[in-house]
């Protein structure tokens, strides 16, 4: 079965930390492209979209030559990154300005991936990407959490990002 082009956005407030270790083991899995959102001036949502000279737009168009999008982001404070939230909020610019891109989202699957030191992540932490994604039309491949007590520690969960990988495989 041919692999899907897959890209992993990385929105964490320390690279290398326990979420780039997760999207680390992916990408190499799955041969993805990884890219760090603190690598890109990405300006908060403005109404009046007086920030399109940033990173953005070059980093949308680039994410959208692959098949596969994968978000990876800790769990901070029940809810995404600060990071991850800003790159989500200025998606609504594909639905104001730029339509044509926002409609190839729809041709494109979604996963995420995500660490906390929960054991088991709080559900309105999922549902941000799961009606994300349903709202733009996003096919929606499942999110893997691993449970990090402090440090991420790869051997404890070798069988889960196995599974997950054999699981978008089978999409
Ligand atoms: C600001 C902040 C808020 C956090 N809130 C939560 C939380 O709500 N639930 C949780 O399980 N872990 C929480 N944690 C723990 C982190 O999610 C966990 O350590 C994660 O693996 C860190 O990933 P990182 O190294 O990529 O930042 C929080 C950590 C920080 C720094």
């Amino acid at each position: 079965m041919s692999e899907l082009s897959t890209v992993i956005l990385l929105g964490s407030a320390r690279n290398p930390g326990n979420t780039y270790h997760l999207a680390q083991a992916l990408a190499d899995k799955l041969q993805a492209g990884l890219l760090d959102l603190n690598r890109y001036q990405i300006k908060p949502f403005d109404y009046a979209f007086q920030n399109q000279g940033d990173d953005f737009p070059g980093l949308i168009r680039e994410v959208l030559t692959y098949e596969r999008i994968i978000l990876a982001s800790p769990v901070y404070w029940y809810a995404p990154s600060g990071s991850m939230k800003i790159f989500m909020d200025r998606l609504s610019d594909l639905l104001k300005i730029d339509k044509p891109l926002g409609r190839q989202l729809r041709s494109k699957r979604a996963a995420v991936l995500a660490t906390g030191s929960d054991a088991v992540p709080a559900d309105c932490f999922e549902q941000v990407f799961t009606h994300s994604f349903a709202y733009l039309g996003m096919q929606y491949d499942g999110m893997l959490y691993a449970s990090c007590d402090e440090d991420f520690i790869h051997e404890q969960h070798v069988k889960a990002i196995d599974s997950f990988c054999r699981g978008l495989h089978a999409e």
